[in-house]
C-alpha cells in the first residue's frame, strides 16, 4: 500500500512530511521536481521521488501500478495559481482540468481507495454573483467563477463528484485560501510569493512590503495536515471540505506581528496587486465546521506561530547553507 502525492511544491512537500510522520513511505510525482527545495522539509531518504508528467495518462498509470499506489493526494496545479491562469489561460485549463481527469480515470481503473485534490477558496470570492434572486430557470440564477483559476477549480471539483456518483470514486476536495509556509523553490500563488519575499527581505535586515488588503491565510503544514485527514479519516459524510486558519488579516496586522518576532523589522504597506482584475472584499474566513466535525481537523498554527514557525525555517536554512 503507497500514497501518491502528485505535485512536490509548496503543499505536497509537506504532505510527505506529515505521511512520513505516520510511518507511511509516500511516493512524490512531480514534472521538474525540486530535490533540495524539497530535502529542507521531509527526509528524501524516506520517500519515493519520480518523475513525470501529469498530463501523459501513462506517466500516472507507471507509478500507480509499480508503486502498488492505494490512495492519491493530488496538488499539482498551473504556476502562480490565479495570477499565473490570468497570464496563460490554456495550459492553466489543460493541467488543472484535462490533469486532473487523468487522474480521475487512472483512479478508476485501478480501483484506488480514495482520491484527494486540492481545490481553493476562490470558489467563495472570484464569483460574478448570482442574479435573479436565485430563480432556478433563469439564465443569471447561479454565480459563476470570473478568473480561469476558480473556473478550473471548479470544472475540477465538479468532474472528481461525477466520477463519485457515476463509478463510485471516493472522491474528496479539500478547499485552501493562500497557503503561506516553508519552502525555498519554486511554487505557490501571488500571496504565497508576496509573504516569501516579505520575510526573507526582513531577515536580511532589508525593507519590505506586503498588500493592505485582508486576506484569508493557512499555514502551508494545516493545509498539508486537511488533505493528509481527508485521505485517511473514515466514515465521511461529505466530499468538500474548507481547510484553513478561521482567521482573515489585513496586510497592517501581519507587518505588525512580524515586528513584534523580528525586532526591527520594517514592513510598509504597499498598492494592492491587481494581477487578476478587481480583487474580492473579504469578509469573513472559511467555516471550518464541517472539517472540524468529520475529518477532526484543527488548525495547528494561528498567524503569530505560524510567523514565527516560518522564520525559524529560514534562520535553519541559513545555518545550512
Ligand atoms: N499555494 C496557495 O496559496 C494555494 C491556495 C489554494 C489552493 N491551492 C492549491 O493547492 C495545490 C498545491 O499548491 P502549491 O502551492 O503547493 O503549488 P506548487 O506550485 O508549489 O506545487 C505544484 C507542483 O505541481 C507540479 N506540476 C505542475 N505541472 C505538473 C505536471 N504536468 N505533472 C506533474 N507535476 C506537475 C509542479 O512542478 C509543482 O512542484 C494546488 O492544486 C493549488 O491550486 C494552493
Amino acid at each position: 500500500m503507497a500514497i501518491l502525492i502528485i505535485g512536490a511544491g509548496l503543499i505536497g512537500s509537506q504532505i510527505a512530511r506529515l505521511e512520513v510522520e505516520r510511518g507511511q513511505r509516500p511516493v512524490i510525482f512531480d514534472i521538474s521536481p525540486q530535490p533540495d527545495a524539497l530535502a529542507a522539509v521531509v527526509d528524501l531518504d524516506t520517500i519515493n521521488l519520480v518523475q513525470g508528467d501529469l498530463l501523459n495518462p501513462l506517466d500516472l498509470v507507471n507509478v500507480v501500478r509499480r508503486e502498488a499506489v492505494t490512495r492519491i493526494i493530488h496538488t499539482a496545479a498551473n504556476p502562480f495559481l490565479t495570477e499565473g491562469a490570468q497570464k496563460n489561460p490554456y495550459a492553466s485549463i489543460r493541467l488543472n482540468v484535462l490533469g486532473t481527469v487523468n487522474v480521475l480515470e487512472t483512479a478508476r481503473l485501478f480501483s484506488i481507495e480514495r482520491v484527494v485534490m486540492c481545490s481553493s477558496s476562490v470558489l467563495y470570492h472570484y464569483l460574478r454573483a448570482a442574479q435573479d434572486e436565485g430563480s432556478p430557470m433563469k439564465e443569471e440564477a447561479y454565480p459563476r467563477p470570473s478568473t480561469f483559476y476558480a473556473s478550473t477549480k471548479q470544472a475540477a471539483e465538479n468532474f472528481g463528484l461525477n466520477y463519485a456518483d457515476a463509478f463510485g470514486l471516493d472522491f474528496l476536495a479539500v478547499r485552501f485560501p493562500a497557503v503561506f509556509g516553508p519552502w525555498s523553490g519554486r511554487g505557490g500563488g501571488g500571496p504565497t510569493n508576496r509573504i516569501r519575499a516579505m520575510i526573507e527581505r526582513v531577515l536580511r535586515g532589508e525593507e519590505s512590503s506586503l498588500p493592505a488588503r485582508l486576506t484569508e491565510l493557512v499555514y502551508s503544514k494545516d493545509a498539508a495536515l486537511g488533505a493528509v485527514q481527508a485521505c485517511h479519516e473514515e466514515g465521511l459524510k461529505s466530499r468538500v471540505f474548507n481547510i484553513g486558519m478561521g482567521q482573515i488579516w489585513s496586510g497592517q496586522q501581519v507587518a505588525e506581528m512580524v515586528g513584534e518576532i523580528v525586532p526591527g523589522a520594517q514592513v510598509k504597506i504597499a498598492p494592492d496587486p491587481r494581477g487578476a482584475g478587481p480583487l474580492p472584499l473579504m469578509t469573513q474566513p472559511m467555516d471550518l465546521s464541517r472539517a472540524r466535525s468529520e475529518l477532526r481537523y484543527q488548525p495547528r498554527f494561528l498567524m503569530r506561530n505560524a510567523i514565527i514557525d516560518y522564520v525559524n525555517f529560514y534562520r535553519g536554512l541559513g545555518k545550512r547553507s
